[in-house]
Formats: C-alpha cells, structure tokens, sequence
C-alpha cells in the first residue's frame, strides 16, 4: 500500500515547530495546496501570526513538546479539533552546541527534551488519531548531523541521532500496519536555529526550498527524505570512511586545542 501525500487530496495534518523556520513555510506550502493544518510551538502569538496566513484551514495548539504535562493537554485539545490525522510532521527542535566541553547536563537535557522526547510525546498524542486515517504518515524531522560525529554538536548530533534509531525502530515495528513513518534529514537551512552559527554552512538553502523538498518526499514514498544531495551524498560516504572523517576533517573542524585540566 501507498501512504504518498497526494498533492489533490485534502488532509488534516498536525505540523509542530511550526511558529518558524521549515515549520512555518511547510503551513505555507501546506495551505496553498488546501490542506487543513494544526499548528504547534510554545510562542503563541507567533503561531497566531503565522494562522493570519489562513485563519480558516490552520488551527493554532500551542504546547512545550518536550513537557509531558503540556503535551496531555495539546492531545486533549487535539481531539477536540479533530478525529482524524492524516500526516503529523514533528519539527519542532532546538540547537545547543557544546562549545570547549562543558558537559552541562542542562543543556543537554532541553536538547534531547525538544529533540528527541519532544517526537515521543507529539507521536503519543498523535497515534490514535493517525490510526483513524486511511494512510497515515507520521514524519519527524532529524538532521544530516545524525550521519558522522560533528565537533560541538555531542548534545544536538546525539538527540538527532537518538532520533533516527527511534524512527527507525517505529518503521520495524509498524511494518504490518499502515501507518508510514518518515524522517526527514535536512543540511543547512536559513532559520533562526542557524543565524547564530558563526561558520561557513554550505549549500545554505531557504526554509521555503526545504518545505519543497520535504513535501516533495512525502508525496513520493521515501522512508528517509535527505537533502541537499550536495551535502548529504559526501556526509554518508565519509559515514563509512570513518578514517577519513576522524583523520582529516574532525581535526580541522574541532575548536578544542587542548583540555581543561583538573583543579
Ligand atoms: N535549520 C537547519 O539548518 C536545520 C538542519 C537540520 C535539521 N533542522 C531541524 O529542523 C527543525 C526546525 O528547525 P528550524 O531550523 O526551522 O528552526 P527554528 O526556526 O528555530 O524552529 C524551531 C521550531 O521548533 C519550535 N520548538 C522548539 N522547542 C520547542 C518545544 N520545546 N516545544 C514546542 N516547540 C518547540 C519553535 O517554536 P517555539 O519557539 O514557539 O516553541 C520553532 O517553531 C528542528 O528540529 C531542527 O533541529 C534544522
């Protein structure tokens, strides 16, 4: 069976970290199509904002993904806007880099709380919903970064990377139901995750491109959306050539120089 996106149908889909970034121009690309969208994050007045676009296809459902308190609530408030979810796209998420390896256990925590528990919870809400539909499709959006060990990135890369194991075990697991599960792994996109970085990001692309390229996937019958092809393609090679990755790019890459020394 097929659980493609057909660009004709019209869905009800549940799209959280959707208040920016590729959450919000997916609702853009999601509402110019007709689709009915339920729009998540914690800043209220931005998802208010970004329901302006179409107050009568988008419903705003503010809630913290990575608290479970709020997340009993959303799902409460979710069955009353809808019985059925076609297609739940989990985007919301966060970026802490560790710089010179502090190890702060709170960082890591509202890290993996977004990124990685923030998917648990919005799947729980969601499944009894999705399993109303006739092909559902629940995508979760994880990152490039999950492919190879980047330096700084041992909270975020690992929270992604935790993720990918998890989507892929959902996959095994929901084998012989209908239920499509998808990640979706982008490389550099303009939002306000990135205007911080202060290095070069290549193949930067615009959140409205990366909606295509999601939307694109979904409509196809992807188990994984990566892109660019540009980057994602040299990043998996150098997956397998650990040697190369550990040998030569990681000591360019890294800013650490020498460790901290005990007191
Ligand atoms: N930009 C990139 O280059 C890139 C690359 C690979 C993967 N990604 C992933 O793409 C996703 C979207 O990121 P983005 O680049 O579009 O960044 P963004 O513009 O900062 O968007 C992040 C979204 O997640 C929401 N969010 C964060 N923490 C949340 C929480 N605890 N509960 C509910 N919502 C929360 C934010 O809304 P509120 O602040 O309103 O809560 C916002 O809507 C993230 O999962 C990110 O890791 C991004």
């Amino acid at each position: 069976m097929s659980n493609a996106m057909e660009p004709s149908a019209k869905k009800t889909i549940w799209v959280t970290g959707a208040s920016s970034g590729i959450g919000e121009a997916l609702v853009r690309a999601l509402v110019a199509e007709g689709h009915f969208v339920i729009v998540s994050g914690r800043n209220r007045d931005a998802l208010l904002k970004v329901q302006q676009l179409d107050p009568k296809l988008i419903r705003v459902l503010s809630c913290d993904v990575g608290d479970d308190a709020s997340m009993a609530e959303a799902g409460v408030a979710l069955r009353e806007i809808t019985d059925q979810l076609d297609t739940v796209i989990a985007g919301a998420g966060t970026c802490e880099y560790d710089d010179g390896l502090t190890l702060d256990i709170d960082s890591y925590r509202r890290v993996f709380d977004a990124n990685f528990f923030g998917v648990v919870n919005t799947l729980r809400e969601a499944l009894p919903l999705l399993s109303n539909a006739r092909s559902p499709i629940f995508a979760a959006v994880g990152s490039l970064s999950s492919v190879v060990g980047f330096p700084r990135a041992e909270a975020y890369g690992a929270s992604k990377a935790a993720l990918q194991y998890f989507m892929d075990a959902l996959r095994a697991d929901t084998s012989q139901v209908p239920l499509r599960t998808v990640l979706i792994r982008p490389g550099f996109i303009d939002t306000p995750l990135t205007q911080e970085n202060d290095f070069d990001m290549p193949f930067l692309m615009s959140p409205d491109e990366a909606a295509q390229r999601i939307l694109a996937g979904l409509n196809g019958n992807k188990a994984v959306i990566d892109f660019p092809r540009r980057l994602s393609w040299p990043l998996r090679m150098l997956g397998l050539l650990r040697p190369i990755w550990f040998g030569v790019c990681a000591p360019r890459m890294t800013r650490i120089k020498k460790l901290r020394r005990g007191a």
